[in-house]
Parts: structure tokens; sequence; C-alpha cells
């Protein structure tokens, strides 16, 4: 594949299904060589393979738990090994809190979040950033979420490790700055993906398809429209953006429907 991204290897944690499966789509579209990290389903993440594979594409799925810092380290050696250093990181995998309110909330729930949403793409970005810092130009990608913002009830622990991690990235912007790398983070609000539909029914029975007309432009964010941003931030026409925070919600809800 040719484009403006041939050349690049890529790591998408998550990227067999939801966002990051459109990450990875659009990042091999754009010719780049994609690892797809899943944690479970391997099924889905071949599927994302295949699809890769017939547009005439590379891409190999590759299971790891981005929760624990040895595999995620892991992860990062085996992409090498196979294609070379990783000089496009896109750290997106991510689970749900348990909804549960500060009053009612263990630090074993906290420190779970903060495992998969800041530890573990921490350790991710460590072992990636000799090669990322050797490629001339490498970039690191955060999706993270608009809930940062909304800080909604219920929330605490999500929410907290995705502004750790966002404070986490735009430190790493400045420090890596001189050695090539950017690094930005992507906001979305709600998005149709396994994940969007279980915070929808989980906050009150609905189903995304149900929310698409309340919300801005007629529809709830899909997966490809956070894609399309990772792409633009990865490509040559923002070669000169780093430590910046994009959020796509479509402007957000006049009044929040699910706050995320
Ligand atoms: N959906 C939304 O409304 C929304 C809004 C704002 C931000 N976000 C953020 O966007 C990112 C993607 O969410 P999504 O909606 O696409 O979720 P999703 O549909 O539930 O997909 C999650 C993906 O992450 C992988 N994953 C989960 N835990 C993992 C772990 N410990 N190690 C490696 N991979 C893991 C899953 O792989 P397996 O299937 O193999 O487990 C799957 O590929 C997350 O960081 C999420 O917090 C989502």
């Amino acid at each position: 594949m040719t484009g403006d991204l041939a050349g690049r290897i890529a790591l998408v944690t998550g990227g067999s299904r939801g966002v990051g499966r459109a990450v990875a789509l659009r990042l091999a579209a754009g010719g780049a060589v994609v690892a797809v990290n899943y944690r479970r389903d391997a099924a889905a993440a071949e599927e994302v393979v295949g699809l890769v594979t017939e547009a005439g594409g590379t891409a190999r799925a590759y299971r790891a738990s981005i929760d624990d810092p040895a595999a995620a380290a892991g992860l990062v050696e085996q992409v090498r090994a196979d294609y070379g250093p990783v000089d496009l990181l896109v750290s997106n995998a991510g689970t749900a809190s348990r909804g549960t309110s500060i009053a009612d909330t263990g630090d074993e729930e906290y420190l779970r979040l903060l495992r998969v949403h800041t530890l573990g793409p921490l350790a991710l970005i460590r072992a990636a950033l000799p090669g990322l810092r050797a490629a001339g130009r490498g970039d690191v990608i955060v999706v993270s979420s608009s809930i940062v913002q909304s800080t909604p009830r219920g929330g605490a622990a999500y929410t907290m490790a995705k502004a750790a991690m966002e404070a986490a990235a735009r430190t790493l912007a400045f420090e890596e700055r001189a050695h090539g790398v950017r690094v930005n983070v992507v906001a979305p609000g709600l998005v149709a993906t396994d994940m969007g539909e279980r915070l929808v029914a989980a906050s009150g029975g609905a189903t995304i398809a149900e929310l698409d007309g309340r919300y801005p432009f007629g529809r709830v964010a899909r997966p490809e429209d956070v894609a399309g941003v990772v792409a633009f931030l990865a490509s040559s026409a923002a070669g000169y953006v780093t430590g910046q925070r994009i959020t796509v919600d479509g402007g957000g809800p006049d009044t929040p429907i699910v706050a995320l």
C-alpha cells in the first residue's frame, strides 16, 4: 500500500474492536504496517488483519493485556522483531469502570483502571521510546475521553485514570520534542462501539440507535470519526502538532445525554 503513512510501523492497542479497529484499518489504508493488539478476542483481531491483507496492506495480530507492564513491553519487542521499531503508537485499549460513586469505590477499582489506562500505556511508551526517537519522526497518540471535562457521577475511577494519562501525555510531549516524537491526545465523547452500547444501556436502557437523532449531526460518533483524527495527527499534515488534545464529540450535546 502507498500513502502518507507508507513506511511507518504502527502499533494500535485494542485494535481488534471498536475505535481501535477503525484506527488500525485507517492507518493501514494510509500505508502503515499495523500491529493489531488485543486481549481476548483473537477472532476479532484476525478479522482486522484479514481486511488489511485483502486490501493489499500488512498487519498482524498480537495478544497482550496492556494492564500488565511486562506484557506491554514484550508486545513492543515482538513487533520490533517482526517489522522493526514502532514509530506510530496508538494507545487506545481500555475498559470502563464499574460506575460506583466515590463513597462506594475502594482502592482496587482505582488501581484496576489506572493499570489499563495509565500504567500499562506508560510501560508501553517506555519500551517504544528508543524506536520512536530513532525514527526521526515518532508519534504517540493517546485515546482518552471527553469525560475528563464532564466528570459525571459514578465515573471517578475511569475519569481519574484518563486524566492522569492526559497529564502524562502533555509532559511527554515536552520531554520528547527534542527527539522528534509528537505526542497528542484524542478525546471522544460517546462512540458507537461495544463499550459505548454498554455505557448507554447502563445509564438508562436505551441503545445508540435510539440516541442517534439526539446527538450532534444526527448521530452518535462512529469509530471512523475518531480514526480520521488519529490518521490526521499521524500524517505529514500534522508534523508541527504536538502536546495537543482534540475532542471528537461533535461539539458536545447541548444537554449531556450520556456523559463520557
Ligand atoms: N466507546 C465510547 O463511547 C468511548 C468514549 C470515550 C473514550 N473511549 C475510549 O476509547 C478506547 C476504545 O474504546 P472502545 O469503545 O473501542 O472499546 P471496545 O469496543 O470495548 O473495544 C475495546 C478494545 O480494547 C481491547 N482491550 C480491552 N482491554 C484490554 C487490555 N487490557 N489489553 C489489551 N487490549 C484490551 C479489546 O480487546 P479484546 O476484545 O480482545 O478484549 C478491544 O479491542 C478506550 O480507551 C475507551 O476508554 C470510548
